[in-house]
């Protein structure tokens, strides 16, 4: 009997690559073929299992190439129209499912200008004039990958939003800020917030860059070498809402860095979820008790009854190993290959679909936490002054009253902290006299640096934790966020 558990390797199609008599010539390509593929090479050789994603971009990428094809009278009007309706009904059926996907037909564009010669006949058939499909799938991965940043950044955006919105309501709000994971100095939530708002706009705004240099067509290009037809390429560009055609045939249909530097932004994207999403793991083990994450986006243990679990913010943290993984893996196909076109470049999309998903979902649920997480902010404001937070307060007194230079006030201040550790008690609880001790210059007037409030109302250089800054600074993000928004 076989094995439920060991069985499950994929198996190679069982006939031998020896058995190829039988399989009939690719109809779109096969004119010198006695025989068609190996099975097994049918196998490799297939993409549509996974590249049938890219159906809509291909759709409208025959589209604005039939335009262009009759603008410049290669195909007739009335030609024309008839492929574009069986373009729109083929549209119609694989929205609808009905849609004979064919492995023989190896990836999305033959099965598609196939099914197109099969409604309408000789029209479609003149369909790849004047293309390849190595300038066909160079030009529908484009449209694919500038979607998918578009709906991205749109996600980063709202992300941002959730971000600022949280950080006004806690722009007053002590926590205790941490170098080394060591209690450093008082700082508000929302500043610690407003930090990664920061971090997602520099990745929106690489997601843009990337978008921006992308934004080229290569459709034209043809296999390598261009055409001797005379086609209108910037008609075309701009009918796919490319800002121009690409300027080189050999790289428009060879290289995949517009795909390289998406990953990597992305990269970059789930490296900053990560770190925020090992906050909020730290944030609610009880030890810190800074944040309740909901109910909705934690999960419980089936044996200790009280448990609940960061389990979405784990699997964010965790995210960005595959999508760097992506990034890696299409970095290593693409390295050492040379120009023009070569299959190795279908291995693209796998690794751009699993990261745009990881992504995607990586955003959706830091969203959700975000906004659901409840603060515990007596927890934070009690820990705020913990481990002698508003030292460097006390050092900056004395750099600002007896005019000590910084470093004398630091080594004073580090004495007066040895003293407070040795008896137990936080830096305001030493009286006048014991530190006169250490410094006779020192007045009554210190205490008024070293409370948490005072420290952090300190705070007001530019871009510093001050609660003022941190309210204009999340209020003039959610007025640019909205403005971005319309
Ligand atoms: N499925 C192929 C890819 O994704 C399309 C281009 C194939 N071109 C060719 N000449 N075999 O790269």
């Amino acid at each position: 009997m076989d094995n439920p558990v060991t069985e499950t390797k994929p198996q190679p199609s069982s006939d031998t690559p020896t058995q190829t008599e039988a399989r009939l010539a690719n109809p779109q390509w096969g004119g010198r073929f006695a025989a068609g593929p190996a099975a097994i090479m049918a196998d490799i050789n297939a993409s549509i299992d996974f590249d049938r994603k890219l159906w809509r971009q291909d759709i409208r990428g025959s589209l604005a190439h039939a335009a262009m094809l009759a603008r410049v009278g290669l195909l007739t009007a009335a030609e024309e129209q008839e492929i574009r309706d069986g373009l729109h009904g083929i549209a119609r059926d694989i929205e609808a499912g009905n849609f004979p996907f064919s492995q023989d037909l190896e990836d999305i564009h033959m099965n598609i200008e196939a099914r197109l010669s099969d409604r309408i006949g000789e029209a479609g058939k003149r369909l790849h004039t004047a293309r390849s499909r190595n300038d066909q799938v160079a030009t529908d991965f484009r449209l694919w990958v500038r979607d998918a940043i578009d709906g991205i950044s749109g996600q980063v955006t709202a992300l941002m939003r959730s971000l600022a919105t949280r950080a006004l309501e806690h722009a007053a709000d002590a926590m205790p800020g941490f170098t080394h994971l060591q209690v450093a100095q008082p700082v508000t939530f929302g500043h610690h917030l407003l930090a990664y708002v920061e971090m997602l706009s520099r990745d929106r705004d690489r997601l843009r860059d990337a978008r921006a240099r992308l934004n080229e067509c290569p459709l034209g290009s043809a296999a390598l070498a261009g055409t001797s037809f005379p086609i209108d390429r910037r008609f075309t560009a701009a009918q796919l809402g490319f800002d121009r055609p690409t300027a080189n045939s050999l790289d428009s249909v060879s290289d995949r860095d517009f795909a390289l530097e998406y990953l990597s932004a992305l990269s970059l994207l789930g490296m900053h979820l990560s770190r925020l999403s090992e906050e909020l793991v730290l944030w609610c083990s009880a030890p810190f008790s800074f944040v309740r994450l909901s109910d909705g986006f934690t999960t419980g243990s089936s044996i200790m009854p009280q448990k609940k679990n960061p389990d979405a913010a784990e699997l964010v943290r965790a995210k960005v190993g595959r999508i760097t993984g992506d990034f890696m893996g299409l970095l290593m196909v693409m390295k050492g290959l040379p120009l023009a076109y070569a299959k190795d470049t279908q291995e693209d999309k796998e690794p751009v679909f699993d990261a745009t998903e990881a992504a995607t979902l990586s955003l959706a649920a830091m969203d959700g936490m975000i906004r659901d997480m409840t603060a515990n902010t007596d927890k934070m404001r009690a820990l705020a002054g913990a481990g002698f937070a508003t030292a460097t307060d006390l050092a900056d007194w004395l750099v600002r009253v007896p005019r000590l230079p910084f470093r004398t006030a630091h080594h004073v201040t580090g004495r007066l902290v040895g003293m407070a550790e040795a008896k137990g008690c936080d830096l305001a609880d030493l009286t006048l006299e014991e530190m006169q001790g250490v410094e006779p210059q020192i007045d009554a007037s210190i205490f008024d640096v070293l409370t948490v409030e005072s420290s952090l109302a300190s705070r007001t250089s530019e871009g510093g934790t001050a609660p003022e800054n941190v309210a204009r600074a999340a209020g003039l993000w959610l007025s640019r966020l909205e403005e971005n928004a319309a």
